[in-house]
């Protein structure tokens, strides 16, 4: 059977190839940002409570009301934000699902949305998946400051909007207010959208701290914050995220929702909005600080066997240098390091356009302890 021309746009992702790869030599896997660690209780809990004694059935297309005032209530506390459960909030199958609504309510074919480099890549796969066309404006190591000259010159009369992931899959640059400050006048100048992906938003190091977009004056109108708890909370499976939005565009954010998703899953809702009303700052602290202990340990010895870590700000992935191992691209160097260590990471030319991907492999440190251990020991086995 013949496949539709759309199918092309979308590829399986580089991710999900390498973490085959490492199953197949029963290696230790850096490369996937499976976050396996333990789900708060109360969260477990609730979710559990609703499994057992309902509601199970299908909730109100945009979000039970206890996870719309939840979200609300949080965005209120931590963000000043002025957010109104009943028309601002969609609750989604995750970041994921949100922004996917969005860029259909919102993106025409051949519409531009700036993405700055190193990207996601469900970004661009998005983007390209809606008709949209993704226009790249690049972030150099260590610092990955935005160069808002490239970034202004990047706007043209097609491009519609911006996408903003802080802190960064995969750098873990953190947007400085400054930054955003700045971002923020482009998109006041020019009338564009800022698609805010906030999904690492407690994943901060060294005193950093996270500002949501939509915060910063002007700017409510014309974002769409999207973030979600599958990283907060180790709920990767439940597929539990969210956008807040000025009413009329949440409004069709939730039509699309209904019609892709029709729902988040019922009780999971339920049990991801009692951890964001049960769990203090002290919890998110504690996770922060984890993984900043996990983050040290892995670019440590990253650093010790030549593969010079950039020691990211947010987030819980590692840019490292590969030009030391042979190769002639980030494929055939994440390989190579696969197969001689066990210690699988994402090549680097799935978060960059051109080559300047080539000499770089991304390590995620969202791992139990013992599994970030076993891939240091067998990364200074071999390549020490
Ligand atoms: C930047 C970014 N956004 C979104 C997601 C996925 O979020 P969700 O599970 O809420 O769809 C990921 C997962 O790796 C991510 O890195």
């Amino acid at each position: 059977m013949k496949l539709s021309s759309r199918h092309e746009w979308v590829q399986r992702s580089e991710l999900r190839s390498m973490s085959v790869e490492c199953e197949r030599v029963g290696g230790v896997n850096l490369s996937q940002g499976v976050c396996d660690l333990t789900i708060p209780a109360p969260v477990r809990e609730a979710a559990k409570d609703a499994i057992d004694n309902g509601p199970n059935s299908y909730s109100r297309h945009d979000g039970v009301s206890g996870m719309r005032e939840a979200v609300a209530d949080y965005y209120r506390r931590r963000a000043g934000l002025d957010v109104d459960p009943e028309t601002n909030v969609v609750v989604s199958a995750g970041a994921t699902g949100a922004l996917y609504c969005a860029c259909l309510a919102l993106l025409e074919p051949g519409d531009e949305v700036i993405l700055f480099e190193p990207y996601y890549s469900y970004h661009r796969s998005t983007l390209v998946a809606t008709g949209a066309v993704p226009v790249f404006v690049k972030t150099r190591a260590p610092d990955w400051d935005i160069d808002f000259d490239a970034f202004a010159a990047a706007i043209s009369d097609r491009t519609r909007g911006v996408i903003i992931n802080t802190p960064s899959n995969p750098s873990g640059k953190i947007w400085t207010r400054d930054e955003l400050n700045r971002m923020a006048e482009l998109c006041a100048k020019h009338d564009l959208i800022a698609f805010t992906d906030e999904i690492y938003e407690h994943f901060l190091y060294d005193g950093l701290e996270h500002i949501s977009p939509a915060s910063l004056p002007g700017m409510w109108d014309r974002s769409i914050t999207i973030s979600g708890l599958s990283k907060t909370f180790s709920i990767t499976g439940w597929r539990i995220g969210y956008c807040l939005a000025s009413p009329d565009i949440a409004a069709a954010i939730g039509n699309f929702n209904d019609l892709i998703y029709v729902c988040a899953p019922t009780p999971l809702q339920i049990g991801a909005a009692a951890g964001l009303m049960q769990l203090d700052d002290a919890y998110f602290r504690s996770l922060a600080d984890k993984y900043r202990q996990k983050r040290d340990r892995l670019c440590g010895v990253l650093a010790d066997v030549g593969l010079t870590p950039c020691v990211p700000q947010g987030a819980y992935y590692v840019l490292a240098d590969t030009s030391a191992l042979p190769g002639s691209n980030s494929t055939e160097r994440a390989m190579y390091l696969l197969e001689t260590t066990g210690v699988a990471a994402v090549p680097g030319q799935s978060f960059f356009t051109g080559t300047d991907g080539d000499a770089i492999a991304r390590f995620c440190f969202a791992k139990e302890d013992d599994v970030i251990e076993d891939a240091c020991h067998r990364l200074e086995a071999r390549l020490k």
